[in-house]
């Protein structure tokens, strides 16, 4: 199937339904390869998470695209709101990830931060 690549951005109304609160947007959560295997996503996932509760925001959203990331988002309580294959995007008549692998897989994942 083929989604159109609009549709990826039902993110737009996600942003929508949080408009009365602010949060942290973590983005290209990235480890030098000779520290991999360490914890330290996780813990840079943590510090994020207490950088948001100690600005008294609302929540942490991420776009995990690795299992690692898949499974440090949700070890830490993070909800999966959609998750697509990246083949499966495309603007309608060309694929928007031409080198993506069939089982490549982006997220969106989001913490709600209890105040
Ligand atoms: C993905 C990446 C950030 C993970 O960093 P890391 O510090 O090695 O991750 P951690 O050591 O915190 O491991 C996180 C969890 O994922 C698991 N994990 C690590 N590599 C994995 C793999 N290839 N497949 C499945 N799980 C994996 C770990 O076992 C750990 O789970 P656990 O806490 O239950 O043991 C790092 O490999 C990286 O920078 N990759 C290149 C950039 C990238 O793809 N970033 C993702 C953007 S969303």
């Amino acid at each position: 199937m083929t989604c159109p690549f609009s549709d990826f951005f039902i993110e737009i109304y996600f942003w929508k339904l949080l408009e009365a609160s602010e949060g942290l947007e973590l983005c290209f959560l990235c480890v030098r390869a000779e520290y991999c295997g360490c914890g330290l996503a996780g813990r840079l996932a943590e510090e994020t998470i207490r950088l948001a509760v100690d600005r008294g925001l609302g929540f942490v959203k991420s776009n995990p695209t690795t299992e690692a990331t898949f499974r440090v988002f949700r070890k830490l309580g993070f909800q999966l709101i959609r998750q697509m294959k990246l083949a499966d995007y495309s603007d309608g008549t060309e694929a928007a990830f031409p080198h993506a692998e069939p089982d490549d897989c982006v997220g969106i994942a989001v913490k709600y931060i209890l105040k």
